[in-house]
């Protein structure tokens, strides 16, 4: 027996019914915020990742040689192609550019608990904007697409972080470029990782130092209020130009958390710099949306959704400079969270109308009645093997459908079919050329029972 490929999933259809609710509540809240949407290729050159999305993910690509000798992988995900769309119009598109996409990603890591190899995105992104305005009103949609489901800041938090502050931290302590981004990396899996094992990443960077660093990133990452934050990094900076950028840096954040509190969102904001994510092109505010545990005892789980900020993308990839900021929000960790808080709507896929046929003299006028029926936009259902109609009857109270159509022999005779309402068990006669129109009153009003 063939299996499918691990960390890959069949979509039975009720699996599919509840993959479009979630679909469908996403792409509401996009269009809501005024988001159009795109779309790109499943494969692409390995070229646009390897050099673009760190290496946490290209480590994990899916990648070959095709059949022209090209070396291709398939997306891991969304963001460096649409920053090559984008890149390509730039000049003619109008800021600023508000897209919105869900779509399969494929990564080739470690099958567990709310990771998979393959897994739907939303990615809503916004282009051309540098100010926090832009951040704020893409951490709106992020939430919005949660609320949508009947969540509430009593549910999920989105953890707001800062990579620009963890720049300017290194930078005081004298650390800058591709070493920054090592120390960065570090600190990113320090949540994950025991303590003596990150001071023993940090030795090549710190030396005897390394203990200082950590007590200072767990400061750092402790702090919850912006002001502390401010007081924190000033104590730190060696002199007036550094402690200028922290200036300028901490008026950012308080037009950010200004904007965000205007739109009524600060009970979903947690000030966290415990949050640094692993892609290498985040430059700004970056954030990460938890499932919160009961009782605020703290976050669980794999992240919902996770973004930010990315102002040198566009132009990496040889295009003019443009600003960025974005998120991508997952299919699987969301279906498991929205199952947990009941939050999955019954899934109705049974017929409005089952039609039955008496007897094989009746089965061509029955065919017709199914057509008119379907093409009045009522869902329709009938026997294909044309059974005996006791057989019918139970196909149609099991079908789920609300009402059956009976094609009777004598009643058809005369020009008239039988509706009967299977939840009530009451029934009506009507001419065979307003069955459809009959069969919609009778659906939206039931037949009372004699
Ligand atoms: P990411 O944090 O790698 O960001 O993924 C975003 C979300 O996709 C995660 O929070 C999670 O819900 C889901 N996800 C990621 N990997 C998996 C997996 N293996 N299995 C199941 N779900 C997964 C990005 O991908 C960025 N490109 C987002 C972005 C858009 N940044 C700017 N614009």
């Amino acid at each position: 027996m063939l299996e499918r490929l691990p960390g890959f999933r069949d979509f039975y259809p009720e699996d599919c019914a509840r993959r479009d609710f979630i679909f469908r509540v996403w792409t509401e809240a996009a269009r809501r915020h005024g988001f159009r949407r795109y779309d790109i290729p499943t494969l692409e050159p390995l070229e646009l990742f390897t050099e673009k999305s760190g290496p946490e993910i290209v480590g994990q690509l899916f990648n070959f040689t095709d059949k022209g000798g090209r070396e291709v992988a398939l997306r891991p995900e969304l963001t460096p192609s649409l920053a090559r769309m984008v890149g390509a119009r730039v000049a003619t598109l109008k800021k600023p550019v508000k897209w919105f996409n869900i779509a399969e990603n494929f990564r080739y890591e470690k099958p567990q608990e709310g990771r998979l190899r393959s897994h739907y995105q939303l990615n809503c992104d916004i282009f051309g904007e540098p100010g926090p305005a832009a951040d704020a009103e893409l951490m709106a949609v992020c939430l919005a697409c949660l609320r949508g489901f009947g969540l509430g800041p009593e549910d999920f938090a989105l953890r707001l972080s800062d990579r620009t502050l963890w720049s300017l931290l290194l930078e005081a302590l004298g650390i800058a470029g591709d070493k920054a981004m090592e120390v960065l990396g570090i600190v990113d899996k320090f949540e994950r990782t025991p303590r003596e094992e990150t001071l023993k990443r940090l030795e090549p960077h710190f030396g005897d130092a390394r203990e200082d660093f950590l007590g200072q990133v767990e400061t750092l990452m402790g702090l919850r209020e912006i002001e502390e934050m401010g007081a924190f990094m000033r104590s730190l900076a060696p002199n007036a130009a550094i402690r200028e950028k922290i200036e300028a840096r901490l008026g950012m954040w308080r037009e950010l958390l200004e904007a965000l509190d205007a739109m009524d969102l600060t009970s979903f904001v947690r000030i966290d710099l415990g949050i640094v994510r692993g892609l290498a092109y985040y430059t700004g505010f970056v954030f990460e949306v938890f499932k919160l545990a009961p009782a605020g005892a703290g976050y669980v789980g794999r992240a919902l959704a996770g973004g930010g900020r990315y102002d040198h993308l566009v132009g990496k990839l040889g295009f003019p400079a443009t600003e960025a900021v974005g998120f991508g929000m997952g299919d699987v960790t969301m279906a498991q969270f929205l199952e947990e808080k009941k939050q999955l709507p019954p899934i109705i896929e049974a017929p409005d109308v089952y039609v039955v046929a008496a007897r094989e003299g009746e089965r061509r006028a029955a065919l017709g009645l199914v057509s008119r029926l379907r093409a009045a936009g009522i869902r329709t259902e009938y026997a294909l093997r044309a059974p005996g109609f006791g057989k019918q009857f139970r196909l149609a109270g099991q079908s789920g459908a609300r009402l059956a159509v009976v094609v009777g022999t004598d009643e058809l005779a005369a020009g008239n079919v039988r509706i009967k309402d299977l939840g009530s068990g009451g029934e009506t006669l009507v001419p065979l050329a307003g069955a459809p129109g009959a069969a919609r009153d009778a659906l939206a009003g039931g037949i009372a029972s004699a």
